[in-house]
């Protein structure tokens, strides 16, 4: 891999690392609203980000470059409510497929087949990641300040499955 392909993918590490953090950060904040099932799958979503990273951490290795962990980024702490949190959701994954539709972008112009073809399983992941908290987003809207239909959403959401630890390698 080249040394432009190598210090990009190493910064989308650290992208992925930090969305493990975010996600993390919003797992403890629910936690501290007493809103179990949010912080669930918060903590899910933040296993899932740490999978992303270690694609990209395999990928790099499998190619002959070097990974180079840098400082991870320290995330927001504070939310005013459930919507507020989910909103900054779909804007960090919004972000997110930004920086993934960069690397397609730079694998090409680099003419470098295997990252562009690593990289397509991204770009179908992100249309998942993006459209699961938008619609988290829109029934969190939905609901006003209805505080039984909050526990029904917090109920669901808790039950979101592990990540398959397989995907680390898909
Ligand atoms: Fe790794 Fe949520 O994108």
């Amino acid at each position: 891999m080249n040394s432009e392909i190598e210090s990009a993918f190493n910064e989308q590490l650290n992208a992925e690392l930090f969305s493990s953090y975010l996600y993390l950060s919003m797992a403890a904040h629910f936690e501290s609203q007493n809103l179990k099932g949010m912080a669930h799958w918060m903590r899910m979503q933040a296993q899932e980000e740490n999978m992303h990273g270690m694609k990209f951490f395999d990928f790099i290795n499998e190619r002959g470059g070097k990974v180079t962990l840098a400082k991870i980024k320290e995330p927001k702490t504070e939310w005013s409510s459930p919507l507020d949190v989910f909103e900054d959701t779909c804007a960090h994954e919004s972000k997110v497929t930004g920086l993934i539709n960069g690397l397609v972008d730079l694998s090409l112009s680099e003419k470098d087949h295997a990252s562009n073809g690593f990289l397509q399983w991204f770009v179908t992941e992100q249309v998942e990641e993006e459209a699961t908290a938008q619609e988290i987003r829109d029934k969190l809207k939905l609901i006003g300040d209805s505080p039984v239909v909050l526990f029904m959403i917090d109920q669901e959401l808790g039950q979101r499955p592990a990540p398959a630890t397989g995907a680390a390698n898909a």
